[in-house]
């Protein structure tokens, strides 16, 4: 900024940055704006190494010994006819433009040495009021990119702001523009709500937002249980659960957001009362759609799917059983769904929650760890070539072998020993 300001460019840091340093956080990046366009920023910083990140949206990467640096020129965004990227970039030599562009007041803060806070927006009143409020006219701030909507939400769900009345009246009216924003930029910005320590409020204040992208929750809104497990609604009971697990594993939280979808769909009743059978089954196809139009990664949409099946799997709780378990999901997943039942249960009614159920798996699950128990094929004091020098052919045979040996010496029937191995599967051979 020195060296943009000593060519009697003005230079600010802008954004998220100044945003989060007023509110003590640690900024996860430093954006800088200036009146310089992307050439003049080139030759006052040539003695660094750039790269033209964006160069005709006027941002330039500026890499020194501490880290890299945006610098973007002043710009103004002319109209958006698919709301989400504008159709033409200008540059303006003033600051003000540039702030009245983006989209939240807190968000439109800039920071100099020199000149210090510029607020034009009453960002400042708004992070100390704890308000998300969009800089001028929200409906023109929603219809230029609707993820602004979604990123309203986000932040609200992440400081533990409420959004302005205005603001979430334009929101509602323009949620069905969301159908037109990329599923990436969609399920990035829910993931960061949902991992948000505020999310609760979020998802129970805002659910008709969030139904617009999950529309899957919407039937789950109201649908009473008429169970003595629980003394609410299925959406209240899906929120509380996503509220109570306190990590930081994204795929937890989707599993919880996920874990009862299936319900509204396969209800019934009778004297006893409200029944959800086949629910698991029903949500983890749900959960596997859902995933894919949000176009998950495939492993992350893997493992909250099987979270969803098996969430009420029963789990004896005694070594065998929790090591077979830990056989079909390895010890990551166990642990996961593990953490996935004690929010769930914690999300029950008073009286009902059985966490010491979840606690006496867990303390089984740290012992086959610590005693380095085996669970899995690579644990067998043998391999695949052991069982080809018995002349057993590469292929799916080994494969098969090697699982009902892992049985046997999970459930004591064999000694997890080479010499006792090896006679075991000359056994199932000769069996064969
Ligand atoms: N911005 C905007 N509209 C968007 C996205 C961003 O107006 N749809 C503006 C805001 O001023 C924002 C800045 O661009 O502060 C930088 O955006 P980004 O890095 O995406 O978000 P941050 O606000 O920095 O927040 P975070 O880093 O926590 O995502």
């Amino acid at each position: 900024m020195d060296a943009l300001e000593s060519k009697k460019y003005e230079a600010f840091v802008v954004g998220g940055c100044v945003r989060d340093s007023m509110m003590g956080k640690q900024p996860s990046d430093w954006d800088i704006c200036t009146s310089a366009k992307p050439e003049q920023v080139k030759a006052a910083l040539c003695d660094h190494r750039i790269i033209e990140t964006g160069i005709k949206h006027g941002t330039v990467t500026v890499l020194t010994d501490d880290g890299s640096y945006e610098v973007t020129t002043y710009r103004t965004e002319s109209s958006y006819s698919d709301h989400r990227h504008p159709d033409k970039v200008e540059f303006t030599p003033y600051l003000l433009a540039d702030l009245a562009r983006r989209d939240f007041t807190v968000n439109a803060m800039a920071y100099n040495k020199r000149l210090g806070l510029v607020d034009w927006f009453g960002g400042k009143k708004d992070l100390q009021a704890k308000v998300i409020k969009c800089v001028g006219d929200p409906n023109e701030r929603f219809k230029e990119d609707a993820l602004r909507i979604l990123r309203a939400l986000r932040f609200a769900a992440t400081y533990g702001f409420t959004i302005d009345e205005e603001t979430y009246i334009a929101a509602r009216s323009n949620k069905a523009l969301l159908q037109k924003i990329s599923a990436e930029r969609i399920s990035s910005e829910l993931t960061k709500l949902l991992c948000g320590k505020y999310a609760y409020a979020v998802l129970k204040n805002y659910s008709e937002i969030v139904t617009e992208v999950l529309p899957e929750l919407k039937p789950c809104i109201g649908f009473e249980q008429n169970s003595l497990y629980h003394d609410c609604d299925v959406y209240e009971h899906i929120i509380r659960s996503v509220a109570v697990y306190d990590g930081h594993w994204p795929v937890i939280k989707w599993a919880l957001l996920l874990h009862d979808i299936g319900k509204p769909a396969c209800y019934t009743e009778d004297e006893t009362g409200g029944h959800f059978r086949g629910h698991e089954l029903i949500g983890a196809e749900m959960a596997k759609s859902i995933l894919e139009r949000l176009r998950f990664d495939n492993e992350s949409k893997a493992a909250v799917v099987q979270l969803v099946r098996e969430h009420n799997r029963h789990i004896e709780p005694n070594r065998a059983s929790v090591q077979k378990l830990m056989s079909e999901l390895g010890e990551e997943q166990t642990r996961r769904l593990l953490k996935v039942r004690r929010a769930d249960q914690t999300a029950h009614a008073e009286g009902t929650r059985h966490l010491y159920k979840v606690d006496r798996l867990e303390a089984i699950v740290n012992g086959i760890i610590k005693d380095e128990a085996c669970f899995q094929i690579k644990d067998l004091d043998i391999d695949g070539h052991d069982l080809m020098v018995l002349g057993i052919p590469e292929g799916p045979q080994i494969g098969t072998i090697m699982k009902k040996l892992l049985n046997d010496v999970i459930f004591g029937e064999a000694e997890n020993r080479k010499s006792a191995l090896l006679e075991r599967a000359k056994e199932y051979l000769r069996r064969n």
